[in-house]
Formats: C-alpha cells, structure tokens, sequence
C-alpha cells in the first residue's frame, strides 16, 4: 500500500511477466518501484497456458520468422520479427537461469509442443501452466531483490510531461483513494492488453488496456488496435466467464467438431484445427451461426486418459470442478477475447516517442505480431522487449543521475460519487463483443462508435464532477481505449487476419505493411504508408 510520494530511479507500471523481467534486471544497479493495480497474481501472464515458441538453430528460426509473418497477414514489421525470434532461446535460457523449470524429456532435454500456424513444435512448456510457473519463480525472485518495492492496489492515473518528458506518474491508493506521486528517471510500463474491454474475455476482467490509454493521453501512438485476437476455444460454463482452454490441446492432436461429433475445421483450411487463431476462430463463429448453436466441441479424449490427465493437469483439474471429465467428454467451447496485437507505438528498443517512457509486453506495439499474433509468441514477446528496454536503460541511464525533485501530493476531496460505473464498463463490453468482435460490419461498427461517443462524454463528465477512485479510472480508460478501437477498425476498409469486415471481405493490397496508427488527436487517424 502506498502512503507517500515516491522517488526512485525507474518506475515499472504492472506486475505481470514483462514487468517483472525489467524489475529483476534493473534491480542490479538501479533502485526499481513497481507499482501493480491489483494483487500478485492477477495478470494475464500468470494465466498463460501454452508456452513459449523457440528456435534454437538458425534455420528453425528463419522458419519460426516466416511462421510469425505468415500469421501476421502482410502487417508484421518483418525486421523486427526477426530480431524477436532470433533473441528467443536468450530468453528461455535467462528464465531457466531464473529458476523456472520447463518440461523435459528423459534425457533431460526440453521438449516442444506445436500450436496453431507453428510448422513443427518449437513451443517450450511448463505443463498446461506455463505462465503460473514462470510468474511463480520470478515473483519469488522479486520478493528477495533488495533493490525492489512492490506496490500493490495503486492505480496508475496519468503521466505528468514536460517538453514531451515524463517526469512523474499520478499514482491512486486504491484502498483509500489518496493520490500521491512517484518521480521517477524511467518508466516502463507493462501494463498489459486490452481483451478484457469485451465481454467474453480470456484475461483477468480487469485487461481493460488501461496503460495504452493512459501513454495515448500522455501524447504517445497507439496503432493496430482493430486487432484483437479471438482465441478459439474457452470453456464454454453455465456462468458466461469464459475459461481458457490451451492451443496446446489441438496442438496435441484435440478435434474440434459440433454435438454431432462431426468434425469442420477441415473445410475452412488445409491445417484444420491448427489453422491460425484468427482464421479457426471465424470458422467456429460461422460454424455455431448455421447450426444455430452458442458453442461447439473440442475433443481429446480419443487419447490415453493417463496422458491427457500427465499432459494437462491444470485443464483436466479445472475442466472437473466444472462436472466435465474431458478423458471421456468432449469439451464445450466457444471463442473469447485473447490478446492485443495492437498497443503503444514503440521502437526497437522498446522506446515510446515521449521521452524516459519504455513500454513493453502487451500493452506495446512493436510490428511483431502484424493482424494476428502466431501462438505462444506472447510470452517470448513479454522477456525480449522488456530486455530490450533493459539495455536501451542501462546505455543511457548513468547509475549517478540524480532523480528529478519535485513530486508533489494531490487532492481527491470531491464528494460526489457515481453508482453507474459499473453498468457503463459493463455496456462497452458488449457493444464491442456485439459490434466490434471476430465478424464485423460498417453499420454495426458506426453504431458502436456513436454509442461510445455518448459514453465518453458521459465518463467526461462524470470525471470532472466525481472523487477518482480505481473503478472510474479504469471506466475513463476503457472507454477511451474502446472508441480508439472502434476508429481504428472503421478506418480499415479490408479484411486481414483478426479485422473481418462483412462490408470490405478482401484483403486489399493498398494496406499492406500499413499498420493503422491513432496520434493524439482523434482527427489525425491515418495509415502510415
Ligand atoms: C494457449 O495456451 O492457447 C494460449 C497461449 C497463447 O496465447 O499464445
């Protein structure tokens, strides 16, 4: 709990996998301050399940580049690809230094699964819970760093600037709604993505994508938000709160297939249940329309119960506290919100276009993952990027610069407070799950934005009149993100790997390696040639 202004030499912004990596490097010559919204755990890393794609020679990483390009449909910056994949089998073998033990065949080497778009297995795995137990040995690393402070349930408000500088970040005590300051050299933000602005969601409810509007505020880019990803298959439960089910288990040689048992994936692309996500996604969700169904099967238990229960004893574990036993049953399913391919425009170096900002993970875009992110490349991502603002930091930040002086308390004595907070976050979810989801059409996408228009104005106004406190901040956010969202998909006249337009079905040439990049002003939404 935080109780006063901070100073300190670099501030990370999220606790999940990227944020910890750049605590844990920086921590060995910098004093670093990591402040989370919620409590350890509650971050999309720590829900990963499949792994971490890998090539350990050359020509498997050309492979895995091309694999990654081809996903991305013509919009992965092909460079940078490269640099990614190629930094890969750094970053397995920096976690293993780190303590986290991945699975091994009986001469001890690792072994590989395969996922969807993947040419062969190349994805590292720690069971059906990798990102558990990544975050479990990093967390505990982090508990000992002597040169790191953990802050949790403060939420980040707003980065104060000057000449396009950050110079500290307006912090909130989510438990008594205090606002206090933290001053900082650096900050890294790694605050995450933004699936949870749909209604069905994969990630913790809290992924609202909070940081990439907060860096946008500040003045940065943000490109490439109309692709989001849809993953194909989370547990369809009587309660609506989608839970992931693995890639890994197509990958491991699960079906997918309607009640009947009858298997389609084949008549939509040559790799069947192991097409791209994007690609296996929009076939369910035209699949479950003609059946007139909400969900569809996946189904693994044609192979051996023992192996099924060794290879995915998270899965088999959570599938039975619902009543389903999937080495008999097929598992119901149905597509949900997954991951942002989109995020804060940075370069190579994780670098934002505001000066002392870095922005890392999810929450960046970096033109690695083009209009749809190839499986399991996410938490390489996460390690690769936070390692890339690690050493851009270390090369030009002296470990004698003093920080800035300055930081200063604020005031959140106003009274009134809002009982729709909720009901609005609520309604956004759903028009983006109705109108802004894995089929898309111009009519239903100038609705959403005439909807989120009225909305923002009315979280405006609420703002101005209101004492901030954690839910209304995430609410102003949201909203920003999700009408940033929407602009951006109008502004896609095609259709390209996770942006499927009714009204624009083809691929157009002209938008090739073109991201869609917002400025600050919403006026200035263009395509970058
Ligand atoms: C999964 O296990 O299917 C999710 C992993 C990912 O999103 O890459």
């Amino acid at each position: 709990m935080i109780e006063n202004n901070v100073i300190t030499d670099v501030c990370v912004i999220g606790a999940g996998l990227s944020g910890l990596v750049a605590a844990l490097d920086l921590s060995s010559k910098y004093k670093v301050t990591i402040i989370s919204k919620s409590t350890a755990g509650m971050n999309a890393s720590s829900y990963a399940q499949g792994g971490i794609a890998v090539s350990f020679s050359d020509d498997d990483a050309n492979v895995h580049a091309k694999d990654t390009i081809y996903s991305g449909d013509g919009l992965c910056d092909e460079e940078i690809v490269r640099k990614y994949v190629y930094k890969a089998k750094d970053a397995v073998a920096w976690l293993r230094q780190q303590g986290v033990v991945f699975n091994l065949d009986k001469d001890e080497n690792l072994l590989f699964t395969k996922e969807g778009g993947h040419s062969c297995s190349r994805i590292v795995h720690s069971y059906d819970e990798t990102g558990k137990k990544i975050m479990a040995s990093l967390q505990k690393n982090v508990n000992i760093a002597p040169n790191i402070q953990v802050y949790t349930n403060v939420t980040a408000i707003d980065f104060v600037t000057v000449d396009n500088k950050v110079t500290s970040l307006k912090v909130l005590n989510n438990e008594d709604n205090s606002i206090y300051s933290i001053v900082a050299r650096r900050f890294v933000l790694c605050s995450g993505g933004a699936s949870g602005l749909y209604s069905k969601s994969t990630n913790p409810d809290n992924s609202l994508g909070d940081g990439i509007s907060m860096a946008w505020r500040a003045g940065c880019s943000v490109a490439n938000l109309e692709f989001n990803q849809f993953h194909p298959t989370c547990l369809y439960t009587n309660s609506g709160r989608p839970v992931l089910i693995s890639e890994a288990v197509r990958g491991e040689g699960g079906i997918l297939c309607a009640a009947s048992g009858e298997r389609f994936m084949d008549k939509y692309h040559p790799d069947g249940e192991l097409a791209t996500r994007d690609i296996v996604s929009r076939a369910m969700l035209v699949e479950m329309q003609r059946l007139g169904v909400d969900h569809l099967y996946l189904d693994i238990s044609h192979k051996n119960a023992k192996y099924i229960k060794k290879r995915f004893p998270g899965l088999y574990r959570n599938c039975m506290s619902y009543g389903l036993d999937i080495t008999k049953n097929k598992i119901p399913v149905l597509p949900s919100s997954h991951y942002s391919c989109g995020g804060v425009v940075v370069d190579e170096n994780s670098r934002s276009s505001i000066e002392n900002l870095y922005v890392v993970g999810e929450c960046a875009y970096t033109g690695l993952h083009g209009a749809n992110r190839l499986a399991s490349n996410s938490l390489m991502e996460c390690v690769v990027s936070a390692k890339n603002a690690i050493k851009a930091i270390e090369i030009n930040m002296p470990i004698t610069e003093q920080s800035s002086e300055g930081s200063c308390a604020y005031l959140n004595d106003k009274i009134n407070r809002s009982d729709c907070i909720s009901s609005c976050l609520e309604t956004i979810k759903k028009i983006m799950w109705d109108h802004v989801g894995i089929i898309r059409t111009v009519d239903g996408l100038c609705f959403a934005k005439k909807q989120l228009l009225a909305i923002n104005a009315e979280v405006d106004d609420i703002f101005a009149d209101s004492q901030i406190d954690a839910d209304l901040l995430e609410l102003r956010s949201a909203s920003q993100l999700a009408l940033l969202t929407v602009c951006s998909a109008i502004d896609r006249k095609e259709s390209r790997g996770g942006h499927y337009n009714l009204d624009f079905q083809k691929k157009e040439a002209k938008y090739d390696g073109r991201p869609t990049i917002i400025k600050k002003s919403f006026k200035t939404i263009y395509n970058q040639g």
